[in-house]
């Protein structure tokens, strides 16, 4: 493993108190989960999808031989893990078991699992603690930190949820060897996102060397993993349940959203957010915010990547009307998120109609 075996440490705060917890990051990172457990856990209860059943098991044995009591749950792959029946599930598992407060939770996999693993901790004995195990990218640079919680209903997705933030995040490179590489790919569309909003290093790394930033052991993806999770730590830290910065992580995300209702979520997030990046970046441009070669870096970052940059063209209505039910609209007002420059995020409220369907427009194929 040579120089790839060390561990990097990012702490992350809540309220701008800072070193709340760290999000750990290296190649066999996991073996620390022990640790990060801390010394109170007496049960551990370890909920994981069907597709990493064996990694469940490694994990229950590691807890097991440091004298732990781990309970594994196996819940359904992706987002059809964020039920409320999932959740009734865990909670029974967790009461047969009689876990208490000094007991403990692990998510291990990717942002669905995560943000399912959390709201069972945060709602448990109205709360204990969670360690979240991203297995995938965009799990590792966005859900697992933060501690955003949640499950979705028939309304709509995050639509009952918690902030909870985790007592540790590990982020084990080594799990993205098997992750399939259209997934690591996109999940380069958030980190993308981090490097326009906050750390334009992020753009030239990729630019610079696409293919070792698409290569799951390359020292390029690591880099970008450590600087895209920096990004989100010191937003979060600062502010927790978005009521100012936060909001800048959703740099992309209504028009995304939009995408993924529309696709009826059969497209990738980070795909989604590609598209959705292009589509903010022409509408700040027209808005006279953006400027024009920004608008450009946008596309050579995400076509570095071979990222989605353009959207079918037939499908206004249905996008305008999901993006009217974006949470960052307030009352009727609708509201983005635009970049004045490189790195200088801010807010653009009530664009005309017009100039709404004309960014469509722009990305159409
Ligand atoms: N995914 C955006 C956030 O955590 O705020």
């Amino acid at each position: 493993m040579g120089e790839n075996s060390t561990a990097t440490r990012i702490a992350v705060g809540i309220d701008g108190q800072p070193g709340r917890y760290d999000v750990t990051i290296g190649h066999g990172v996991l073996a620390g989960l022990p640790e990060a457990l801390g010394e109170k856990a007496t049960r551990v209860a370890v909920i994981h999808p069907r597709t990493l059943r064996a990694l469940g098991r490694t994990v229950n044995q590691q807890l097991a031989a440091v004298g732990l009591r781990p309970l594994l749950i196996e819940v359904p792959d992706g987002e059809n893990a964020k039920t409320a029946e999932t959740l009734t599930m865990c909670w029974a598992l967790l009461g047969q078991a009689g876990f208490t407060r000094s007991d403990a939770v692990v998510g291990l996999g990717g942002g669905a699992v995560t943000d399912l693993a959390g709201f069972v901790a945060a709602s448990w004995l109205r709360g204990v603690p969670v360690v979240q195990v991203s297995t995938t990218l965009l799990g590792m640079v966005d859900a697992a930190v933060g501690g955003k919680t949640g499950i979705n209903t028939a309304e709509g997705k995050n639509l009952v949820g918690a902030f909870h933030p985790p007592s540790a995040v590990i982020c084990d490179l080594d799990a993205l060897r098997t992750l399939p590489h259209a997934d690591l790919v996109a999940g380069l569309g958030e980190v993308v996102k981090c490097g326009l909003i906050a750390d334009p290093v992020i753009l030239d790394l990729i630019q610079d060397d696409p293919s070792a930033a698409t290569t799951w052991d390359s020292g390029v993806l690591r880099d970008l993993v450590q600087r895209a999770v920096a990004v989100k730590a010191k937003v979060v830290t600062n502010d927790l349940k978005e009521s100012g910065e936060r909001e800048f992580l959703n740099y992309g995300h209504t028009f995304a959203h939009g995408v993924e209702q529309v696709e009826q979520y059969t497209w990738r997030h980070g795909e989604a957010v590609s598209v959705g990046l292009m589509y903010v970046a022409r509408l700040g441009e027209l808005a006279g915010r953006t400027p024009p070669e920004l608008v450009a870096r946008h596309t050579a970052a995400l076509g570095a990547l071979g990222l989605p940059r353009t959207y079918r063209g037939d499908r206004w209505p249905a996008l305008l009307a999901a993006m009217g039910r974006d949470k960052k609209n307030r009352g009727d007002l609708m509201r983005f998120i635009v970049l004045d420059d490189l790195a200088k995020p801010g807010r653009l409220e009530g664009p005309e109609p017009s100039m709404l369907e004309e960014a469509y427009r722009l990305i159409s194929e």
